[in-house]
């Protein structure tokens, strides 16, 4: 493969051929590609920002969890002085995965092939046989460290980029971070994972979830229709359990130059539903009462209102992000349930983890504020599973498609037909919206995902 600025796959094919900027439109072979794979996980994964985690998962010195970075493992692991390290899971003797294990705690990693002893931050410790000086002495010790990579935790997300001269985590998350400060910067003590996370095998490509992920509104109406029909928005007594999602359709939509998206959806039915009263006769707090983020609870309330500016306030109790992404293969899922005990907010994770052309594993982690009440926590963890969770329903929904778009892309035919992306904002931003970003307003759009071929194309084509 030619791996020139606009990449030459063997077959001739320039991967300028596989989207149409003008048209918005991707060949579907770019979704089952095997060298474009190879690509994506040079290009994108061994260059950018990727979200491995949450920090709660290993709270110990020496705790640890093995993850990818794409096609490459990783140790994410907490060291002697409390900090979180990402290594390249891999000896540097010969090549031999240093931790076997998924989760666990020590403070001494150890191959298990000739023995080479690695601390949680990548540091070389030693090798067997000492004094003959196993691991010869043409390098020093520092030299024989395991692969560092650049770390950022942001609101106990961790994220890692082999990019360590690269542009600063906070650049990479760019006008995004206003919005998402307002998902996982709520409190003063954070959040936490309710427990391990779940995960299962899809046979599906990546990109299949990753730009799905990217916000796209429209599959909702249909994919997810049992919401309304049977499921926990359905209106009890009405003909075919309501069976209309359009309304949670509208609101604001914001795509990032770095392909984080997200939709912001309106809160005001919920809220007139809840309250009696017409949303526009209360304050930012009387909304945040009686709709509050998840695991947030009267109490706690004050902290909230005290860490936010008036405009990130008003988009919460408005229009908070409600579903969106990080790229390029993070979701965020915050949903209010309808249960017996009231309207409940829910926090979700995902990560699609590519595991080659045609497979991805899918991780999900559940969270809740640190200081939300233990009963809270355990409903929060109920009906996210139940719902978005990896035997959850609207995750069932959405993994039956990816897998039928997968195979497409390898037909002989049918990888030449185009994914449209062609429903546009016409005009974009809504008076008086607070938040940075582009955004659209009203009904949702194709512009987020978008946005989000936009950016692969950008960093599939960039010279270095
Ligand atoms: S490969 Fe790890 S010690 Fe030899
Ligand atoms: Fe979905």
């Amino acid at each position: 493969m030619d791996r020139k600025s606009n990449p030459k796959l063997s077959d001739g094919t320039l991967l300028s051929d596989l989207i149409n900027l003008e048209t918005r439109e991707v060949k579907m072979r770019a979704l089952s590609d095997p060298e474009l794979f190879e690509l994506e996980m040079e290009r994108i994964f061994a260059k950018t920002w990727v979200f491995l985690g949450h920090e709660t998962e290993i709270p110990n010195k020496g705790d640890f969890v093995v993850r990818d970075m794409g096609s490459d493992s990783v140790l994410m692991a907490r060291g002697a002085d409390g900090e979180v390290y990402v290594s390249l899971n891999v000896c540097p003797h010969r090549g031999m995965k240093i931790s076997t294990h998924d989760v666990g705690n020590t403070m001494t990693h150890v191959c298990i092939y000739h023995g080479w002893a690695f601390k949680p931050n990548g540091d070389f410790i030693g090798a067997p046989v000492e004094k003959e000086c196993m691991h010869g002495k043409m390098m020093t010790k520092q030299e024989l460290g395991l692969k560092k990579a650049r770390v950022a935790i942001y609101g106990g997300l961790v994220f890692a980029t082999w990019n360590v001269e690269g542009p600063s985590f906070e650049d990479f998350l760019g006008d995004a971070k206003w919005y998402f400060d307002t998902l996982w910067c709520r409190t003063d003590k954070g959040m936490e994972v309710l427990g391990p996370p779940q995960r299962f095998t899809i046979r599906a490509n990546w990109k299949t979830a990753c730009e799905q992920s990217a916000s796209d509104g429209f599959h909702v109406l249909t994919l997810h229709r049992w919401l309304s029909e049977v499921g926990p928005y359905r209106k009890p007594g009405s003909e075919g359990g309501g069976g209309d999602l359009t309304p949670e359709m509208y609101g604001t939509e914001v795509y990032t130059a770095h392909a984080h998206t997200m939709r912001c959806i309106e809160l005001d039915r919920k809220i007139r539903r809840l309250t009696g009263k017409d949303p526009s006769e209360l304050s930012i707090k009387e909304k945040l009462e009686a709709l509050p983020p998840p695991g947030i609870t009267p109490e706690m309330l004050p902290e909230v209102l005290r860490r936010f500016s008036d405009d990130q306030l008003r988009v919460m109790a408005w229009r908070p992000p409600q579903v969106g992404n990080f790229f390029p293969n993070g979701l965020f899922e915050f949903v209010y349930i309808p249960s017996p005990d009231g309207v409940i907010g829910v926090m979700a994770l995902h990560a699609y983890v590519p595991k080659g052309p045609d497979k991805l594993e899918f991780v999900n982690w559940i969270l809740a504020e640190k200081d939300t009440p233990p009963e809270l926590k355990a409903k929060m963890l109920r009906l996210g599973v139940q719902l978005l969770g990896t035997s959850g329903m609207v995750e069932q929904d959405d993994s039956d498609t990816w897998p039928h778009q997968t195979l497409a892309a390898k037909g002989a035919v049918s990888k030449h037909i185009t994914m449209k992306y062609q429903s546009m904002y016409e005009n974009n931003r809504l008076e008086g919206w607070p938040g940075p970003g582009d955004v659209g307003d009203g009904f949702t759009k194709d512009d987020t995902q978008w946005r989000w071929w936009e950016y692969w194309y950008e960093l599939m084509t960039a010279e270095n």
